[in-house]
């Protein structure tokens, strides 16, 4: 068996893999990157990208089909998957090929293809070869959760949704978490009648109650129903129809059936737990510096139990190269990392909910929300939603700001400054925000909080 030394093996070659890998070869390690599919993983091949062109071709759809409100005619004549599919490709595309530039210019990084396992605390053996790391970063992503349902041509995951051929006439998404809401929201776009069940009493529990009922009433606007607290018994398949049956008697029928229940840490059958890795629920236990205590062998990414965030694993990634490099670096903190879903409308997070707030400062903690209903360019826009603010104490910082709205998401890169540096919302307030803009919204929160609101009753 040849045998290769390297300073750091990674296996997987997804957002937290990859880099992993560009940041230790700039730091002048010698890496291995193994990676069984396409590089670029789960974010660039089947979750972040693609589906987010699904979303910009969606809101396309509804531009077409709404302009009339803007006093603009136009005739939304139909959805061509296929020109819909070439164009999300050409753009998954470009990236993957830039990126494939990226890690073969890096002359530290050897891109090793093929399926990788791991044989001990040092070591990757893949077909033939055996690599081995004084540094081992286990990357291996996750994968669609099923809950046994059986996948063919009307049940399907993410996976194969981002390849549908047809839009159905009517579609169920069981889950009403990120992927369900936002493939909910593409689905309607293009025309679907769209059921979504959602085990829990909300639809995207993870984020604040008051941003769940924003949604659901848009939802409801856009006449997608929600069934909160609807729990699935059995799924059939006959004909093509789906029929899912709930708990207490009630079915429903379909056309489509998309499972969007949760993903999976990717940790079977890769010789970790062999090696002595622990994993708890399926995650690797690592510590803050996601170590596993097996030698040196670390992991990254959605294997690590937290937020499942291509952007996370990126963080995971470059700390991981850091802390080897003796750098360092801070570890990661999930709380800080901001969250954005990209449904119409969307929703923008970062730092504490109001009720985590409470658990960790008391009964001090003051909110404020400010209705996008007062800023100019969400009313151009035609958006409903808020800017909530969370603060620790009554003069505290901010410590955690929830967004709801049309276009939301591109606010989260403030917020996530003014939370991570402790801002009191006095501070923030001296800061201008350009009008007419929906960062304004964000501004006028913290005048409003600083006791000085501007467009918003005090
Ligand atoms: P999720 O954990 O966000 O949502 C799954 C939902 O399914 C939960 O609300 C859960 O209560 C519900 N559920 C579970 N079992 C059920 C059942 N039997 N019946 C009805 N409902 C059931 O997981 P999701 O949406 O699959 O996404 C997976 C991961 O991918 C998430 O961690 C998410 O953060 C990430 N992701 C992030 C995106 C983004 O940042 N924009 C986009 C898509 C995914």
């Amino acid at each position: 068996m040849p045998t290769t030394h390297y300073d750091i093996v990674i296996l997987g070659g997804g957002s937290g893999g990859y880099a992993c890998a560009l940041r230790a070869a700039q730091l002048g390690q010698r890496v291995a990157l193994v990676e069984k599919d396409k590089l670029g993983g789960t974010c660039l091949h089947r979750g972040c990208i693609p589906t987010k062109a699904l979303l910009h071709s969606a809101e396309v759809a509804d531009s077409a089909r709404d302009s009339a409100r803007f006093g603009v005619q136009t005739t939304l004549e139909g959805i061509d998957l296929a020109a819909v599919h070439t164009y999300k490709d050409g753009v998954v595309g470009r990236l993957y090929k830039g990126l494939q530039g990226l890690v073969k210019a890096a002359e530290n990084i050897t891109y090793v293809e093929g399926e990788g396992q791991l044989a001990g605390p040092t070591t990757v053996v893949v077909g033939e070869d055996e690599l081995v790391g004084e540094h081992v970063v286990l990357a291996t992503g996750s994968y669609a959760r099923t809950l046994g349902i059986e996948i063919g041509d009307a049940v399907m995951t993410s996976d194969e949704a981002l390849t549908l051929e047809q839009v159905p006439g009517r579609a169920i998404i069981l889950g009403g978490g990120v992927i369900g809401v936002e493939f909910a929201s593409v689905l309607r776009s293009f025309g679907s009648a769209v059921t979504i069940v959602e085990a829990m009493d909300r639809l995207v529990p993870a984020e604040d109650p008051g941003v769940s009922k924003a949604l659901e009433r848009a939802f409801r606007k856009r006449k997608i129903t929600s069934r909160t607290g609807a729990r699935m018994e059995s799924v059939s398949q006959q004909d093509g129809v789906v029929t899912l049956s709930l708990e207490g008697g009630e079915s429903l029928e379909a056309d489509l059936l998309l499972v969007a229940v949760g993903r999976g840490p990717r940790t079977e059958g890769l010789g970790y737990e062999e090696a002595g890795v622990i994993l708890e629920r399926g995650f690797v236990q690592v510590d803050e510096r996601l170590r596993t205590g097996v030698g040196n062998v670390r992991a990254v990414g959605d294997i690590v139990a937290g937020v499942q965030l291509a952007h996370r694993g990126f963080a995971h990634g470059i700390f991981v190269a850091e802390d080897i490099a003796g750098l360092e670096p801070e570890p990661v903190r999930d709380h800080l990392i901001p969250k954005v879903t990209y449904s119409d409308p969307e929703i923008a997070s970062v730092g504490l909910s109001e009720e985590q707030a409470r658990e960790q400062y008391g009964e001090g903690v003051a909110s404020y929300e400010y209705n996008l209903g007062g800023n100019g360019k969400s009313q151009i826009l035609g958006t409903a939603g808020f800017v909530k603010l969370i603060r620790s104490a009554e003069d505290g910082p901010v410590v955690g700001i929830h967004m709801v709205g049309a276009r939301m998401g591109e606010q989260v890169g403030e917020a996530q400054l003014i939370v991570g540096w402790e801002a009191l919302p006095e501070e923030v307030a001296s800061f201008i925000h350009a009008h007419p803009t929906q960062n304004e919204a964000l501004g006028e929160a913290h005048l409003a909080l600083a006791g000085k609101p501007l467009h918003a009753h005090a």
